[in-house]
């Protein structure tokens, strides 16, 4: 057993925490939207096709904002080929995944669908094979109230009450060559910023995404950043970033350090813009939008999933389907933690995706839906993580990777929410072989109780839920969780995520 210190102290604020950093995404990819969240078939669908059992647990996840319709997908997307009466809706080649798509979802079916769960609707538009134009129409068809021909189009089609979609994401990694339409950075930011000041003569309250890197190693990473901020700057609100790890070579111990790499990303990306805003001696601070990370086992698509032939384009093709191993849910909760150390710039995140495709929620056709061992970390970091983010002065040994260098063994953050003066403290131990002994003063909070205290760990790395055993891995009671005389001790199994919420002793 090693020993690791904290400190808890609402002064030491990191930020505001966004309700936004728990958004999902939903791209029209493989069994995501088509045999996921809607199978009207299924016993459990409603009256719109949609899976209520989905319904269910997408709730319980507690996502809040949900980026759609894509992803690559939407660097193809023409959007009105999705609204209007079903049955006229074209099907379309679908060269992003090559299969194809039969617009059954689109714009009204999705937006009621997230009302239903509580989620914001973050709309990426298309700027691959189309452009500001298209973009324009689409504003129109979505948030002008009436009395124009997309809008008096949308009040056609069922929808009297614009669907006043607020946060607008320029496209999508247009800085990759497998990108429809991908650009340099100075083409992007030009259309970019073009496409942002049409857009905003429309609606000047929209908030809007702009493009960073597609990832960190990006042959123009921090360039791409500059150049685009460099147009973008004065009309956009966020930058975003997209992250995802996978364990490779067997290497467990650098990958349970990727949040360390998340860390320097945000920090990086950070440095690029206010350098940008400091050029132009601005006073605006330009927020994160970490709208693509998760844990995504790439190789697998390269070498198995990828479809191909001129004759073949399956409809709803199994693809990307990761099956989450105990390890992997631990760096997805420490991917969180890394969020939550940013709340003061991170204002949006998205985990990618939500139902099947790299997903925490998994489903069979005509079957069952269940959690994925990723999950759990996420549905309790956005129940609990409210309020403001707390720097916690970790004091931790570490330990050599491969990739990262010597990182912390123990990664943590706390959060406070002043209104009912709960706090909350989440925690990873990265050690493969060892416990961790975790001291934390919390005698700045004043009299308090351990409202809950969870862990997930298991004597199996590799433990997962899957069709056959939905509930191999869950949630546990924190294994030692003590506290006395401002002290709260904890002793964190190796391979471990926990949450711990305390609450003011009723007085
Ligand atoms: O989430 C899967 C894919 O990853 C998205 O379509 C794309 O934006 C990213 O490369």
């Amino acid at each position: 057993m090693f020993s690791t210190r904290l400190t808890i102290d609402p002064r030491f604020a990191i930020g505001d925490i966004s309700r936004r950093l728990f958004g999902s995404f939903v791209e029209h990819l493989g069994r995501c939207v088509y045999d996921g969240l809607y199978e009207p078939g299924h016993p459990l669908a409603d009256e719109q096709g949609f899976r209520t059992d989905v319904i269910d647990l997408v709730r319980e996840l507690g996502v809040t904002t949900i980026r759609y319709p894509g992803g690559n997908f939407v660097s193809g997307f023409r959007w009105e080929d999705s609204v209007g009466p079903r049955e006229r809706r074209p099907r379309r080649l679908e060269p992003a995944w090559h299969s194809t798509e039969t617009n059954q979802v689109g714009l009204h079916e999705f937006s009621d669908w997230a009302e239903r769960v509580g989620a914001e609707v973050m709309l990426a538009v298309n700027l691959g094979t189309r452009g500001m134009p298209e973009a324009l129409e689409l504003l129109e068809y979505a948030n002008i109230p009436a009395g124009t021909a997309r809008s008096d189009q949308r009040a056609a089609n069922g929808r009297t009450e614009p669907f006043d979609i607020r946060m607008w994401c320029l496209g999508n990694e247009m800085d990759g060559p497998w990108q429809l339409g991908y650009l340099t950075p100075d083409a992007y930011g030009t259309k970019a910023t073009q496409t942002a000041r049409a857009l905003r003569q429309v609606d000047p309250d929209l908030e809007l995404v702009v493009c960073g890197s597609s990832n960190s190693q990006m042959p123009e990473f921090g360039e791409w950043e500059r150049v685009v901020l460099g147009h973008a700057y004065d009309d956009v609100d966020f930058i975003s970033c997209h992250a995802y790890y996978q364990e490779t070579g067997g290497d467990t111990q650098a990958f349970l350090a990727s949040a360390v790499n998340m860390d320097r990303f945000i920090d990086t990306v950070v440095a690029t813009a206010d350098h940008v805003g400091a050029v132009r001696g601005s006073s605006k601070k330009m927020a994160v939008s970490f709208d693509e990370w998760n844990v995504w086992y790439q190789d697998r698509y390269e070498n198995v999933d990828k479809i191909s032939g001129i004759g073949n384009w399956p409809v709803a093709p199994r693809l990307l389907e990761d099956q989450y191993s105990v390890v992997d849910a631990v760096v997805v909760g420490n991917l969180l933690i890394s969020l939550l150390k940013h709340a003061d710039r991170v204002k949006a995140a998205s985990i990618a995706q939500l139902v099947n495709v790299i997903a925490p929620i998994m489903t069979e056709p005509g079957g069952p839906a269940w959690r994925q061992t990723i999950f759990f970390p996420f549905a309790t970091t956005s129940r609990l993580a409210r309020g403001r983010a707390l720097d916690v002065r970790l004091e931790s040994p570490t330990y050599g990777t491969s990739q990262y260098g010597e990182v912390p063994l123990v990664d943590a953050v706390a959060t406070h929410d002043a209104t009912d003066a709960t706090t909350s403290v989440f925690l990873v131990n990265r050690s493969l072989g060892d416990e961790a002994e975790v001291v934390i003063d919390v005698s700045a909070l004043g009299g308090l109780t351990v409202a809950s205290a969870q862990t997930l760990y298991d004597e199996d790395l590799g433990a997962a839920n899957t069709l056959d055993d939905q509930e191999r891995v869950a949630l546990r009671q924190t294994p030692t969780c003590e506290l006395a005389h401002g002290r709260l001790r904890l002793v964190l199994p190796p391979v471990s995520w926990t949450a711990v919420e305390l609450s003011p002793v009723a007085l």
